[in-house]
């Protein structure tokens, strides 16, 4: 297969890769059925993006799935699907105490236990910033800092807090946070560095860091309770906001990095996690991309979008395009600076002043 059949959207090529993607969901529906059928789920920021993925593959696991979300506003057709399937759509916001008193309240009221939480409800740089995301920190204010934490770590916090007691009570349950890969520090030589600290993302990285920790304390807290506690970290995904972040880059000459995994990408690792108690894996980190290529569903590149709206297939199309021969289809599999270096490449052969990390591409 050549370059261009596989990244052109009408080409055999990306239509085998959206079939092979269809297959490895129905795969792991398969593997994770008669451990899911009728547990309840309950999963934050459930109405759109990630969330409404992991909510979705969950129903389709024969789980009982309560999606909780600050507003469902625009997501009303997921609802009643939702509903209609015999799942719960849930009006909370993570930082309301009240709300999230009610929404314990009425789970267990109708469903009577929680076996698993996915904490996935947060502020992510490009909804905080919206729509580019990108703020140095000496340009953030402490009121941004103060948002971001109410949400993602006092909000994740004060949910957990809640929907675990269930758990603890029948001593046993999966709680599953869900974090980001900027949190990692990778070992070179005698010192540690930041994975990728050129995407510019505070507040948001310092935030998922707390959860990351949260998740190894907790997690080693609870295991004898019988609870497992685990973070994932997904690839670079096309969540509800990135269409949005992806164009406005787009209207100063820049391609928003590479082209998007689905995020069915994440539904495999999370129907593991979610079959998880405390006398299984607990208290892991795991970056999702790699967890894919180490159990069979394939490398990033397997998950990549091929569906994308034209104007954005004609970005990722050209960024492709532009990309060093030799490493492009190993690209998606490379470590983070590898396929940074290969980007801003692709970019100064585009002719580009500015990269997506807002630094020169020359
Ligand atoms: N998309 C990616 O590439 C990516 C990469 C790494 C990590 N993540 C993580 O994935 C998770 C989902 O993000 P996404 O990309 O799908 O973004 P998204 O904005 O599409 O979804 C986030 C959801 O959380 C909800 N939410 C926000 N604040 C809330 C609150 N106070 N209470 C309840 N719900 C709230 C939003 O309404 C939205 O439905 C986040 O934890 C994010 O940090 C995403």
């Amino acid at each position: 297969m050549s370059i261009d059949e596989a990244t052109s959207a009408e080409s055999p090529g990306a239509a085998a890769v959206t079939a092979r993607q269809r297959e490895m969901v129905e795969r792991t529906l398969r593997e994770w059925r008669g451990e899911l059928e009728g547990r309840v789920a309950v999963v934050t920021g459930g109405a759109r993006g990630i969330g409404r993925c992991m909510a979705e593959g969950l129903v389709r696991a024969g789980a009982r799935v309560v999606a909780a979300d600050r507003t469902w506003d625009g997501a009303e057709d997921f609802r009643k699907q939702l509903e209609a399937d015999q799942g719960m759509a849930v009006e909370m916001d993570i930082t309301d105490d009240a709300q999230l008193d009610a929404a314990l309240a009425a789970v267990l009221d109708r469903f009577g236990t929680v076996d698993i939480l996915i904490n996935n409800a947060a502020l992510v740089s490009e909804t905080l910033f919206y729509p580019t995301g990108h703020r140095n920190t000496l340009d953030t204010t402490d009121d941004d800092w103060r948002v971001m934490f109410d949400v993602n770590v006092f909000g994740t916090l004060k949910v957990i807090r809640r929907f675990i007691r269930p758990m603890q009570e029948k001593k046993r349950g999966s709680i599953i946070n869900v974090v980001s890969s900027g949190v990692l520090n990778v070992a070179a030589g005698g010192g540690y560095h930041g994975l990728r600290p050129w995407t510019v993302e505070m507040p948001y990285q310092a935030t998922k860091a707390a959860v990351t920790a949260l998740t190894f304390y907790l997690g080693e807290e609870v295991r004898g309770d019988g609870v497992a506690v685990n973070a994932i970290m997904p690839g670079h995904t096309r969540a509800s906001w990135f269409d949005a972040t992806a164009r406005a880059f787009n209207d100063i000459g820049v391609v928003y990095f590479m082209r998007p995994a689905i995020a069915e990408h994440l539904l495999p690792i999370t129907l593991f996690l979610s079959a998880q108690d405390g006398r299984g894996a607990a208290g892991r980190l795991y970056y999702v991309p790699e967890w894919n290529y180490d159990h069979g569903f394939g490398d990033y590149a397997a998950w990549q979008d091929h569906e994308l709206p034209a104007d954005m297939e004609e970005m990722y199309g050209r960024l492709e395009a532009a990309m060093p021969q030799y490493e492009r289809a190993g690209v998606p599999h490379l470590p983070f600076d590898a396929q940074g270096a290969l980007y801003t490449a692709a970019m100064a052969n585009l002719g580009a002043q500015e990269s997506w990390a807002g630094g020169s591409t020359q």
